[in-house]
């Protein structure tokens, strides 16, 4: 068992005191890693099954041969480390608007870090997942327009209850079809949402996407002895 409580880093940004710290948990009895930002927890590996099964089932409505995928958001990395799971995929950028997330991933401190940074197929991209899906040039700066066969996004808590609000327009019709000129035909937008599967939703993706679906996964919580859920769309252009 490792030490109860340890502050692995943290750091000063312009939005705040961002620190990293892993912890014995005594409920789930295994370690659990967190990032703060000040008091406020930003994200902890918890729970991680709806995250994996956003690059499951995301992946899972493509039928192309080989993929070259989008992850917004990387996080603690487990949407990202499913997606390499899928021998069809062939590359993989995760844009990351946190440096320091990249570079704990670099420095081995998060434990997907090693493995989802020796992956050739990785690229780990800082930058701002929402600039890039609005601009011209996209998610590759190497290969301006260049179009994907998947995007994988998990970065606000619902297209309802986003972290910012000049995020709220992405998951506007205009926001989604500016989203789709960066997919290939045939190309899918998988999205994960804290909330449960939302009707305007569905609408709003039903307007751009020729197939969309929403899966609610779930899963157990130890803490409230119950299950717990959490929502996947997928949505594929014709
Ligand atoms: C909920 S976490 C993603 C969890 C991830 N799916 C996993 O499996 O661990 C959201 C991530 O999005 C990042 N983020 C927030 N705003 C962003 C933006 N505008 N562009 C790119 N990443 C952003 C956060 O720093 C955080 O690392």
């Amino acid at each position: 068992m490792s030490a109860r409580f340890e502050e692995l880093d943290w750091r000063r940004t312009p939005i705040g005191l961002v620190s990293l710290r892993r912890r014995w948990d005594r409920t789930l009895d295994r370690e659990v890693h967190e990032i703060k930002l000040d008091d406020e927890f930003l994200m902890s590996d918890l729970f991680t099954v709806a995250e994996v099964e956003l690059a499951r089932l995301g992946l899972a409505a493509s039928s192309a041969a080989e993929l070259d995928v989008v992850v917004g958001g990387l996080g603690l990395g487990y949407t990202a480390h499913a997606a390499l799971a899928d021998p069809r995929v062939r590359s993989l950028h995760v844009v990351e608007s946190l440096g320091e997330v990249i570079e704990w991933h670099r420095r081995g401190l998060l434990p997907l870090g090693a493995e989802l940074t020796a992956d050739p197929r990785t690229r780990l991209v800082h930058g701002d997942f929402f600039a890039m899906a609005d601009s011209g040039t996209g998610f590759d700066v190497e290969q301006p327009r260049r179009r994907f066969h998947a995007v994988l996004l998990d970065i606000d808590h619902s297209p309802k209850h986003v972290l910012d609000q000049s995020h709220a327009g992405f998951y506007e019709v205009e926001g989604l079809r500016r989203l789709a000129g960066q997919l290939r035909p045939g190309g899918v937008f998988a999205l994960w949402s804290d909330d449960p599967p939302q009707e305007e939703v569905t609408a709003a993706l039903a307007e751009v996407f020729a197939t969309v679906r929403s899966h609610v996964v779930t899963f157990d919580n130890p803490y409230t002895g119950g299950r717990s859920a959490n929502t996947v769309y997928t949505a594929v252009l014709e």
